[in-house]
Parts: structure tokens; sequence; C-alpha cells
């Protein structure tokens, strides 16, 4: 690993980083300030909507590009930050004509349409909680998700609704609307559901953003653990303070400035960074509709002028497999300011970008639970490439080790493994997970917030990432769980047995394989085995559905009957059996 610092004292600081020095922004920061930042106020009445939509306005942006979406084609639909705020407030208003009361939870299930954005936006204007669904998931893990939510109304297009809802529908009677964004030209819409467009049309333009508070749900996001059901994370509408200030100490983000965030909005990236963060600081996003392609992905940098860019290790990496001769055939003169989030970042991805763009990527750390950004690379210090760098101001971050007694000792020494700690609290610290308060009690152990991931700290404050403490799978920046995998996969007549594990992938860091046992009786066939695949994409959707599958006769247990997924995977892996923390890593 190379850990030879990238310098960047020389880079033009024409710019005027909001963060220069280091340690100077940690003496200095704190959450006050920074609300008072944003909101221009220190009282705690809060909506993220006023402060992505109205304040911006007030203060003159109406007229500023918020947004824009490039189609296939190339077509390009533009909206300001006033067409935000009057679609948002259209949006607002259909709910309140439709009675949904303040609190219940709006979902959407849409591909990267102007309408998420609306949508989104009314719905936090209206007091109502918000939650993007990754559009590529199948039924099972949405009926899941739905339920889980109690979602009391979606917002999808009619493809979607046919192929994944319709036939789950049944399962959601707290599904009290479905409203359709028309993609294709009018024809009837499926029974037990009404068009959005129509809604909005007819609704009024004027709306008072509801006061929301602080501590008021805002956002729900779904995440993975290693047991059971997805887990249900909320967020409150004080997440914006935290997500505008790291938009601009991380992101570097100015008023003004063009972003494209590659994010889908069905993960909290694409929430916390691709709307509500660079929107709060003033920027103009660029939206792709489409999925990832080396040469539209150059030509959207070099084309719209992106100045700084979010984006995630497994793209990097399928761009350097594009190979450098192709980034060199466009020139990206506006680019200033390169991150990274989701996974590790090996270091050879972050001195690519000094190849092929002439900046590095900064690597930054956080979770779904965190809400914002904690741990990362500033533009203005130097990158260690493969680090993700330091914690951010306002955030106390360790590495911990549980010592025999149940307490949490942080790690003095440096470059100790141990799990990464947050000391809480901050404004988007999660606020639950849904119906399940033990597992959210059991997050916090002797005043930290346990994160799950292991890793180190060396001399300077630079957190290195090693691997996660648990057997969820991250595959090309998706979260996943085995257990969903394959709770899904036992539905199969076939499946006597399942086990699903991530193994080491040069593209998207982990790739799923599913072991299955069959039922006796059964034959092992190739024929049978292409089945249970389709089956599994057919139920979880192909961008969770595992990649491979292997036939085994008796899969590794515990006494008490538990698949012993790390067994298999360091067996899989030819390591040694009982060495837990080297299972997994960046190297
Ligand atoms: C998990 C959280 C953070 C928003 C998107 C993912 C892994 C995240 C990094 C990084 C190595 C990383 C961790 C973390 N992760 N960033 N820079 N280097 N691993 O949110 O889906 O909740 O996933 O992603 O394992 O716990 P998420």
């Amino acid at each position: 690993m190379s850990t030879r610092a990238i310098h960047k004292a020389d880079a033009p600081d024409a710019i005027g980083h909001y963060l220069r020095d280091y340690d100077e922004a940690r003496r200095t920061f704190d959450w006050t300030a920074a609300r008072h930042a944003l909101t221009g106020r220190t009282d705690p009445v809060l909506n993220i909507a006023a402060e992505v939509l109205d304040r911006p306005i007030a203060q003159g942006r109406g007229t500023q590009r918020a947004a824009r979406f490039i189609d296939r084609h190339w077509n390009r639909i533009d909206l300001t930050y006033a067409d935000l705020q009057r679609g948002a407030r259209r949006f607002a208003n259909v709910l309140r004509r439709l009675e949904v009361e303040r609190g219940a939870v709006v979902a959407t299930l849409l591909g990267r349409v102007p309408e998420l954005f609306t949508v989104a936006l009314g719905t936090l204007a209206a007091g109502n909680v918000l939650s993007a669904l990754f559009s590529a998931f199948g039924p099972e893990p949405l009926k899941t998700r739905l339920q889980l939510g109690h979602v009391r109304v979606l917002v999808t297009t009619e493809a979607l609704y046919r192929r994944k809802v319709a036939g789950i529908r049944e399962f959601l009677p707290q599904l009290r609307h479905v409203l359709i964004v028309r993609e294709a030209p009018p024809r009837e819409l499926p029974p037990g559901t009404l068009d959005l467009a129509a809604l909005l049309r007819m609704a009024a333009e004027t709306f008072e953003t509801v006061a929301t508070g602080d501590a008021d749900v805002a956002l729900l996001h779904f995440t993975s653990g290693t047991t059971g059901k997805p887990k249900g994370v909320t967020l409150p509408h004080a997440a914006v303070i935290a997500q505008h200030a790291t938009s601009r100490l991380v992101l570097d983000l100015h008023p003004g400035e063009t972003y494209w965030c590659t994010a889908d909005p069905g993960w909290v990236t694409g929430i916390a960074y691709g709307l509500i963060g660079p929107l709060a600081c003033g920027a103009s996003l660029i939206v792709d509709r489409e999925e990832f392609e080396p040469e539209r992905w150059y030509r959207i940098l070099a084309e719209e002028r992106v100045e700084v860019w979010y984006t995630a290790p497994t793209a990097i990496r399928m761009l350097m497999k594009a190979g450098t001769a192709l980034a060199r055939t466009r020139q990206f003169p506006a680019l200033r300011h390169l991150a990274s989030v989701g996974e590790p970042l090996n270091a050879e991805a972050v001195t690519w970008g000094v190849d092929a763009f002439g900046l590095p990527f900064h690597d930054t750390w956080w979770q779904t639970e965190t809400g914002s950004i904690m741990i990362a690379n500033f533009a203005a210090c130097e990158v260690l490439p493969g680090s993700m760098g330091r914690a951010i101001p306002g955030i106390e971050a360790r590495v911990v080790r549980h010592a025999a007694d149940g307490t949490l000792e942080p790690i003095e020494s440096a470059d100790e493994v141990g799990e990464i700690a947050l000391r809480p609290a901050w404004p988007s610290m999660f606020t639950s997970y849904l119906e399940n308060p033990e597992r959210y009690a059991a997050a916090f152990v002797d005043g930290w917030y346990l994160a799950g991931d292991l890793a180190r700290r060396d001399a300077n404050g630079y957190f290195w990432f090693i691997g996660r403490a648990d057997d969820v799978i991250k595959s090309a920046g998706h979260l996943i769980s085995p257990f969903e995998l394959e709770s899904a996969l036992m539905t199969h007549p076939a499946v006597a047995q399942v086990a699903v594990i991530g193994l080491p992938d040069p593209i998207a860091g982990q790739a799923v394989k599913a072991f299955v046992e069959l039922r006796s009786g059964v034959v092992a066939t190739e024929d049978l085995r292409s089945q249970i695949l389709g089956h599994a994409r057919r139920l979880l959707g192909a961008a969770v559905a595992p990649r491979e599958i292997a036939f085994s006769d008796a899969l590794p247990r515990t006494r008490s009957g538990k698949i012993m997924r790390r067994l298999l995977r360091a067996r899989e892996l030819g390591l040694p059996e009982g060495d837990l923390s080297t299972l997994e890593g960046k190297e």
C-alpha cells in the first residue's frame, strides 16, 4: 500500500477553501455556529425544505438553476430553485388534499427524474417523512421495506408499479395511495392508482412550509444488518445542519457551483449529498438519468463543466478499467475537487485521479446511521492515498477495543486495529431503528456510537479501513444483508439451506456468492442452478441478487445450527479458519 502523501501546497487557492487549516477548524468549529451559518438563527425550529428552497430563494437564488437532468438522448431538463419550490409546494398540497397526516411516510420508487426531487422536497415541506427506495430492488425487498416503514403514499412509475408493486399490494394494507408518474402517452392507469401530474395540476402553488422541529423525523433510509429484517434508519430534520456543514467543509462546495453526485437517491448518499446538502449550499446539481457508462460520464464531466464531483470506488475502478486514454480524450478545466464514498478506496484509485484528471480523489467515510460525513480527506489538506482521512470538525472519532468487563477503551497507541466509535450526539445522528429499540440501544456503548467497522488510526489521526466487524456485504457500494438474500433463496422449492457471503472482486469490492444445500433427492444440475439464479433475480432485483451460486453438500454450522458464513469465506479464500480479522480488508 502506498502511503506517499499527495501534498497540495502548490494547489491554486483562488476558490478559498472552507477548511484551510484542519487543527484550527477543529478548535473553532461548533454545531451552534454551524446551525446559525445555515438558518441564520439558533432556535430549534427547522425544516429541511425551508433550508434548501425557501431560504436560498429569499437570498435571491430563485432564478438560479438548481438541477439539470440529462436523459439518454442528451435532452436536458433544467429546474431553477423557484421551479423546485413551486413543484414541492404543489406536492405538499396534494398530500393535504389526500388527507395524509403529518409524520406519515411518503416513499418514492423512481429513477432519477425531476418528479423525484419535487416529491421529496414537497414531502419534507409538508412535515411528512421521505423514504426514497432504490428502483432496482425487486418485489421482495420492496415489500419488506414498505411494510416496515408503514408507508402511506408511494410515488412510482407505471412500469415499476406493474412489475414490482401490483403483485405485493395485497400485503400492504397501510399503503393508502399510489401516485403514478406517467412516462408514456396517457393510457389507462392501473387500478388503485392516481395520476400524479393531474393531482399537481389541480393543486395550489402556495404552501407554508411546516415548522418542524430539530428532532422531528424527516428521512427514513433502509440499511442492512447481519440478521433479521433490514434496519429502518430515521434521520431528523436537524440532519440538514450537518449535511450542509460537511458539503462545505468536505466537498468544499461553494454557492453557484456545478456539482455532480453520482449516487442514486435510493441510498443515503443520493439524498444527503445528491439533494439536501448541495442545495443548502446553493449549488447547481447535475443529475444523470442513465446508468454508468465511461464515455458518457467523461462527456458529462467535460460538457457540463462539473466543478465538484462526489462518486464511489466501484465507478472509479470501472473508469480505470476503461483506460486512462479514454479520460484523456476530454478536458476537464472546470473540475477542481473529487471525492469518494461508500467502500474502501484503494490507494491506486486515489492516484489514478491525478493521472486522469490532475486531481486526487478524496475518500470520505460515513454510514446511513451517521447521516453525514464523519471522516474525510479535505481539499486543502494533504491526502494519504488509502486512508479515509480524519474526523471532521465537530466530531470525535476514535478506534476502540472492547474490554473484558464490557466497557470500551479508546485505543491510544497508533495503528492498533479496533472498532470505529463516534461520540454522540451530532445533528444528523440517527434517532431510531424502526421497530427495533433494542438494536438501537445496543449501538451505543459507554458513551460511544459503535459503527461496526474495523480500522486503525495513525499517529496523525488518519483512519485506515480494515473491514466490517460483521457479515454484511458491500458490493458496488450497496450494503447487502446476507440474511435477506438467504431468506429469498430459501423460498425456492429445491433449496434446503443457504449461506450467502461476499468474496473479493477487483471492481465491485465484493461479489455475492450463495452456497446452496439442496433438498434430499434433488439433483444438482446446471439447469437448476440457473433456475435458482433466475428466481433470486426476480424476487430481489438483479442489482442485489447473488452473482454466483454453488451447490454444497454440507454447509458448515455451529453446534446450535447457525451457518458459519465466516468459515465458508475463509475456506473460499484459503485463509486460516480461525483468523477473523484478516477476512476483510482492502489489501
Ligand atoms: C458502510 C456504510 C456512507 C454513505 C454510503 C454508504 C462502508 C463507507 C467507506 C469508506 C471504506 C466505507 C463501511 C460503512 N464505507 N464509506 N470510505 N471506506 N468503507 O452507507 O450503506 O450505510 O454503508 O459502508 O463499511 O459502515 P451505508
